[in-house]
């Protein structure tokens, strides 16, 4: 089962991912609100939709201030994404970005293994990184009774090319992402993007979850959400 960007996110909460506040709404007021909660912005308005590509289709919008947040809201709120017709937004805190980076965990089922995908060059399309920039893109094996400690952590962003300054903080953000990995059942976490910030800090601005089916009655709580 696919969670939601917002589900994904609190799940990284739970397990100390560095992200960003945020409040699920459904009305262009309630965003408005959720803005000013948030501090009066500027904040990220984006559509809540199990597909990708939002932000390319309008779904994803900055705003400023509060009243930006009511009209992006009542512009997203009713949208069409890819036959998904968005009935929550998701209202976040900006931040400061300073690059954007891939990283994910992965059930890799033809070898029977775990799989971490790691690159210094995020933002766009899992799909078309692997495709036009595939040297660019790490894939390392992860062995499932290992697991990813810091020193495992380190090797994959090492591989991914996450740069010297920030790959032990990279690295601990890591060791989180397969806490989540391994505490939700999950068969993907993937953060994209997870950015560099101009102060050197390492947050996860987006987040897609899908949780292993056959695992659903140890996780009712997420389940039910
Ligand atoms: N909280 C945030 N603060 C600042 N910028 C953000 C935030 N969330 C998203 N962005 C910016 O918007 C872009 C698109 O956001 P996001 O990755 O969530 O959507 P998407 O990639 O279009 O959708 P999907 O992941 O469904 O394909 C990001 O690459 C980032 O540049
Ligand atoms: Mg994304």
């Amino acid at each position: 089962m696919d969670l939601f960007e917002w589900q994904a996110k609190e799940l990284f909460a739970k397990y100390a991912v560095p992200t960003t506040r945020q409040v699920v709404v459904s009305t262009p007021e309630q965003a408005r609100q959720a803005a000013e909660d948030l501090g009066g912005g500027p904040v990220m308005v984006k559509a809540q939709v199990k597909a990708g590509g939002r932000g390319k289709a309008g779904g994803v919008k900055f705003a400023p201030d509060a009243e930006a947040a009511y009209q992006h809201a009542e512009a997203i709120l009713g949208m069409d994404i890819k036959g998904h017709t968005v009935h929550t937004v998701l209202v976040s805190e900006a931040a400061d970005i300073g690059t954007e980076y891939y990283f994910s965990f992965l059930l890799d089922r033809a070898n029977r293994a775990y799989l971490a995908m790691c690159s210094a060059e995020g933002g766009m399309e899992i799909e078309q990184l692997a495709v036009e920039k595939p040297h660019a893109l790490a894939r390392v094996p992860v062995d499932p009774v290992a697991g990813v400690d810091r020193a495992k952590a380190r090797e994959i962003a090492v591989a991914g090319n996450i740069p010297e300054a920030v790959r032990d903080e990279a690295a601990d953000v890591i060791v989180k992402l397969w806490d989540v990995f391994t505490g939700e059942e999950a068969t993907l976490v993937e953060v994209n993007p997870l950015v560099r910030t101009p102060d050197d800090r390492i947050l996860a601005l987006d987040g897609k979850v899908t949780l292993d089916d056959n695992a659903d009655f140890r996780h009712a709580d997420v389940h039910d959400a």
